[in-house]
């Protein structure tokens, strides 16, 4: 068998072939079908983020309109899914529920019993209308609040707020929503995503693929890393505790979460949209003060290694400042990367081959068994 070098984590081994995303990671320049994400976020919606990555091209008018309908006439839950999130214990995390909530959507689904990439390209449609809907839900039972059912007249980005809150949005916390939806939808090769195809690569079903998807980004090293940052800032308590922080944290070789990133070396292009907005909100936000020392110190110690904000290091001020709580932070990341995991399911099981890696062997061989008793 032909010898490859191995690289732990699989740092910058190409899994796949694709044409969604590309990152320069030494520029930080993120593009989406080619077009820079800053182009996206100037002049697009999720809802057309989403379908251009499912479609692999900008839709017309008219395909972004039945796709938009599609979505918003499918964004409730069956009657018996919605008794299951009351079921749930409240201090479920929301990942957890989202997960949980996902494989239960599979048994009344029929497209789940088909294989073909129509039949997914559906169960995809449905999960991106159903994620906000789920997080909502469960948000609102867990503070023993009613369900706020969603309204077919609001835009993805609109509804979600309106489902988690009872009012609707301001046309400025709809945009902060939408484009904060618009820059987590996809990123190449990341964990989540990976994990995702895996799944899908053994021509197992959508729901299964998504909810790795799930699994994998409520990590603290991934998608967890948002709601970590505002634990850190509460940690921090004042501007004048930041240095000390993180003094000691780099010291104990700890991670300061929001900062550093496998593939960018440069300024996350999606934590300079972010910061902006947090600027704008950051009357709302004790945080944001907090934020910006943290980053000037982090750029004085490590920028030369390499290390800067990433999507997640802002984020979760713009959602606080939303009035959000932060254990929701990671499931909004999911509520947009559903669109970027499917995308790169249906594109990869265009030409699929099962994803079987190897592992390089540091055991002996050809042993001898040792009955139990003279162990
Ligand atoms: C996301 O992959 C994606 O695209 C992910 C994502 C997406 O959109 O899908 O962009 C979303 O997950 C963003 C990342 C969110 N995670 C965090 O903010 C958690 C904190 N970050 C780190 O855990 C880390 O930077 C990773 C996990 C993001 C990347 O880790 P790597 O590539 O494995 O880097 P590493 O751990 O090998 O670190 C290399 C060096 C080490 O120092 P040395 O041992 O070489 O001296 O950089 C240091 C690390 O200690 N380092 C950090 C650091 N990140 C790296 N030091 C302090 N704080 C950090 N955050």
């Amino acid at each position: 068998m032909k010898e490859y070098p191995f690289s732990k984590g699989l740092e910058d081994v190409p899994a796949a072939e694709s044409v969604l995303t590309y990152i320069d990671g030494q520029e930080g320049k993120l593009y989406y079908l080619g077009i820079p994400i800053e182009e996206w976020a100037e002049n697009s919606t999720y809802e057309e983020v989403a379908l251009s990555l499912l479609l692999r091209r900008l839709p017309t008018k008219g395909e972004l309109k039945v796709f938009d309908a599609a979505l918003r006439s499918s964004r409730d839950l069956p009657e018996e899914v919605i008794d299951f999130i009351y079921d749930l214990p409240p201090q479920t995390h929301p990942m957890s529920a989202l997960r949980s909530v996902v494989s239960l959507l599979e048994s009344y689904d029929e497209d789940a019993r088909r294989d073909d990439l129509d039949a997914k390209f559906r169960i995809a449609l449905r999960l991106i209308a159903k994620f906000p809907t789920i997080v909502a839900y469960f948000d609102r039972v867990r503070k023993n609040l009613d369900i706020v059912r969603p309204n077919p007249s609001l835009s993805h980005a609109e509804n979600f707020l309106y489902m988690l809150t009872g009012k609707i949005p301001t046309k400025y916390e709809s945009k902060v929503m939408d484009v904060a939806l618009i820059l987590h939808a996809d990123h190449e090769m990341n964990a989540s995503t990976f994990a995702s195809m895996v799944v899908a690569s053994t021509l197992s079903d959508m729901y299964s693929a998504i909810v790795a998807g799930i699994g994998a980004l409520k990590g603290p090293l991934h998608g967890g890393a948002n709601e970590a940052v505002l634990k850190m800032f509460d940690e921090i308590g004042s501007v004048d505790n930041v240095e000390k922080y993180i003094e000691e944290s780099l010291a104990q070789k700890k991670k300061i979460m929001g900062f550093g990133h496998r593939v960018y070396k440069a300024y996350d292009p999606r934590a300079r949209i972010l910061k902006k907005f947090a600027e704008e909100l950051s009357k709302e936000s004790k945080y944001y003060e907090i934020a910006v020392k943290v980053e000037e110190y982090m750029m004085k110690k490590v920028a030369q290694k390499g290390i800067f904000p990433n999507v997640d290091f802002y984020s979760g001020i713009v959602y606080n400042a939303l009035g959000i709580s932060t254990d929701l932070f990671t499931p909004i990341f999911a509520i947009s990367r559903v669109a970027g995991w499917a995308a790169h399911v249906l594109e990869y099981l265009e030409d699929n081959r099962i994803f079987r890696p190897s592992s390089i062997y540091k055991g002996e061989l050809d042993k001898k068994y040792i009955p139990i008793d003279q162990r």
